[in-house]
């Protein structure tokens, strides 16, 4: 295959957050939920650079990475890096595969959000990865392509993953994602939301929340899949109620989501106490967010009560976090 070559040296591009409204863990077993992005951004900038021995450097504070090197060559043939430089690292040796490049490759990160929030971080790294590439060597990969791609890279680094967050880091807006085969991606014109984030202080690990759900799953088999199927139903519902700003019935379906969500284990203390402090100020509804196990909680609320709960819940511990949800995905610095 003919060798690409960089269009530019240096790009600059950005991908959003995300926060799961409904459907979290159901959306594992070929599922569907509903899921926006936010306005909180990780920022990747990449830059080519002619050499000899072509090597890929990643600097990536948030996870502790200062000057990472790695031979290209042996990325693209192996793609068996590692701990923190791992998603980077499958992104180039996946587009490498596609579109063979023979120059020196600098990646820098910087975000809005540190990765402990939960906000989705890897996937929003996976998706500016593959678009900066794409945007550097000027092959013009669609979202659908970008999307395709990453879900092979998360694949290779994790074994598992929905793939949901990833696409909220390229569409952006708000989504309804259907992960069965070919995945469903449906961008939903949405009324602007009355929600709060609140940080719950505690990071808890996506991956081994999902294989302690998938455990539950299949050790109970009359238990656990009919939750999953009410999740399913709560997602069905609550599109329309999100599309017609029917604030009650989401905030009723939220807080149902949380039970069952509490139900199969990944709630905590702490976000079930913002839950029902929310709940106890006035709100519509109140969740987690995401695998549980810690990250943040949404609240449905008026914004004329945003402000009364916000003071509450700081004074309580909890961050709030001054977020803003339906962003724009993927894109050009
Ligand atoms: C994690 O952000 C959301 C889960 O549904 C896992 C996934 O979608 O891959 C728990």
């Amino acid at each position: 295959m003919p060798a690409v070559s960089p269009v530019h040296s240096r790009v600059k591009v950005s991908a959003p957050g995300k926060l799961f409204l409904l459907g979290e863990h159901a959306i594992v077993y070929n599922g569907i939920c509903l899921i926006t992005a936010v306005d909180s951004r990780l920022y990747m900038t990449l830059e080519a650079e002619p050499s000899t021995k072509q090597i890929l450097t990643i600097t990536a504070p948030a996870v502790g990475l200062d000057h990472w090197q790695h031979p290209l060559h042996e990325i693209a043939e192996t793609n068996q890096v590692s701990g923190p430089a791992s998603f980077i690292a499958s992104c180039v040796a996946l587009f490498h595969r596609q579109f063979p490049f023979n120059v020196s490759l600098k990646i820098e990160t910087a975000s809005d959000f540190a990765a402990t929030l939960g906000l989705g971080s890897s996937s929003a790294t996976v998706a500016t990865a593959l678009f900066g590439l794409s945007s550097l060597f000027g092959v013009g990969l669609s979202h659908r392509q970008l999307f395709d791609m990453g879900v092979d890279a998360i694949q290779q680094v994790q074994h598992l993953g929905s793939g949901a967050d990833l696409a909220a880091a390229i569409w952006g807006g708000t989504l309804y994602y259907a992960n069965h085969t070919p995945r469903e991606i449906v961008p939903l014109d949405i009324p602007t939301l009355p929600l709060m984030v609140v940080y719950s202080g505690q990071k808890a690990g996506t991956v081994n929340y999902v294989q302690q759900v998938r455990q539950l799953h299949d050790s109970l088999p009359h238990i656990v899949p009919p939750i999953i199927e009410l999740m399913l139903t709560l997602v069905e519902e609550g599109r329309p109620a999100l599309e017609n700003a029917d604030w009650p019935r989401l905030g009723q379906l939220m807080n149902i989501q949380h039970g069952l969500l509490h139900a199969i284990g990944v709630d905590t203390a702490p976000l079930a106490d913002i839950v029902f402090q929310a709940r106890a100020a006035g709100a519509y509804g109140a969740k987690l967010s995401g695998a549980g196990g810690g990250d943040c909680a949404i609240i449905l609320i008026t914004p004329a009560e945003q402000q009364l709960l916000s003071e509450t819940l700081t004074h309580a511990g909890y961050q709030v976090l001054p977020l803003s949800v339906h962003a724009t995905g993927v894109r050009l610095e």
